[in-house]
């Protein structure tokens, strides 16, 4: 298949696996991108900009396709060393950046002059026109359904696609809900270019995470997720578990008063207990409601070969059978 984001980002497959904590280490970048997508490697999860070296070192060893590095600009009291994780990504010769959180008008200048393709992750069409406004060469909107940070909008993506594909120049990617190869062709009917997973790469044989996770995913259904921290303005959709009854609980006696502070033990500092050790109930992580769709763990290559192929099966089977009954 042959998209703006194919020929944008050099790749066979117009699929992209989105930056996750602890998730998106050199492994999981390596097979997707060997599986003809764009592997993303999840730069903040190197706690400094000398292990995302080695890390983008680690992945070129595995895979000799493109690979992208994920930067998440938070709102923080002590930002992360930003301007070294750039140089890293330059440095180690990344062509595609995946920015999500704050404007990353500041880091464009530089990534442009390396020669870096920009992908600006988004969860609302203004910012999105922004994200085009400033240079960027392509946006990923990320729709209500999504694991992670949905934003404050609540727009799913059956609206969020079509009016992005309305007010946009630059190409864009569906992410949030996306699946298989129905997802795939539904977000190209809708005016996408292709489409970012996150939650359904998680469980795949190579995601570098403790089984646990994987079979927490199998095991879920689309109404297990909760959406936390909305009274923070910083909500996020996660799987529901212990911790995260305690902390909507506190959301909930605590009301406009909450602080940060209040909810700490629940979110900070727990991804690597939960993805690496497996303690499913030590905090809130981020997963999609689409955990409702995914049912098995395959290899990355064989959930690609699938979507494409069901993908195929749906453009010239299905819908041709249906478009060649007009009457
Ligand atoms: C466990 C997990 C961790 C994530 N961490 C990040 C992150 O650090 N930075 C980021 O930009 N997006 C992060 N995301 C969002 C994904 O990149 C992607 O946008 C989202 O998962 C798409 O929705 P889906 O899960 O329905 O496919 C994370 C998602 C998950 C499930």
């Amino acid at each position: 298949m042959k998209t703006r984001i194919t020929e944008l980002l050099g790749i066979e497959h117009p699929i992209i696996q989105g930056g996750m904590h602890y998730v998106g280490l050199a492994e999981l970048a390596a097979a997707v991108s060997n599986a003809g997508g764009l592997g993303i490697i999840t730069g903040l999860t190197q706690r400094t900009p000398e292990l995302l070296a080695k890390e983008i070192a680690r992945c070129r060893e595995m895979t000799d396709k493109p690979f992208g590095v994920n930067l998440t600009f938070l709102p923080s009291v002590t930002p992360p060393d930003y301007p070294g994780y750039v140089k890293a990504i330059i440095e180690g010769g990344v062509k595609v950046v995946e920015t999500a959180g704050n404007n990353p008008q500041k880091w464009l200048p530089a990534l442009k002059e390396a020669g870096v393709k920009v992908i600006h992750k988004c969860t609302s069409v203004r910012y999105a026109l922004k994200a085009e406004a400033i240079g960027c060469d392509a946006v990923s909107v990320d729709g209500f359904e999504c694991g992670g940070h949905p934003g404050e909008d609540d727009v799913p993506n059956f609206i969020l696609l079509p009016r992005a594909a309305e007010a946009l120049k630059i190409p864009f990617v569906a992410s949030g809900g996306m699946a298989d190869g129905r997802s795939l062709v539904a977000a190209l009917a809708l005016g996408a270019e292709g489409m970012n997973m996150g939650t359904r790469f998680i469980a795949t044989q190579e995601a570098p995470v403790h089984e646990n996770v994987k079979q927490a995913i199998v095991a879920a259904s689309e109404l297990d997720t909760r959406l936390v921290m909305r009274p923070l303005r910083n909500t996020e959709r996660v799987l529901n578990n212990a911790a995260v009854e305690r902390l909507i609980e506190k959301e909930r006696a605590l009301g406009a008063n909450i602080k940060f502070e209040d909810i700490l033990p629940e979110v900070a500092g727990v991804y690597p207990r939960i993805m690496q050790e497996g303690a499913m109930d030590a905090g809130a992580w981020s997963c999609g409601m689409v955990a409702g769709l995914i049912n098995d763990v395959p290899t990355v290559k064989d959930l690609i070969d699938r979507i494409m192929a069901q993908a195929h099966e749906i453009i010239a089977q299905r819908l041709a059978r249906i478009d060649a009954m007009r009457v």
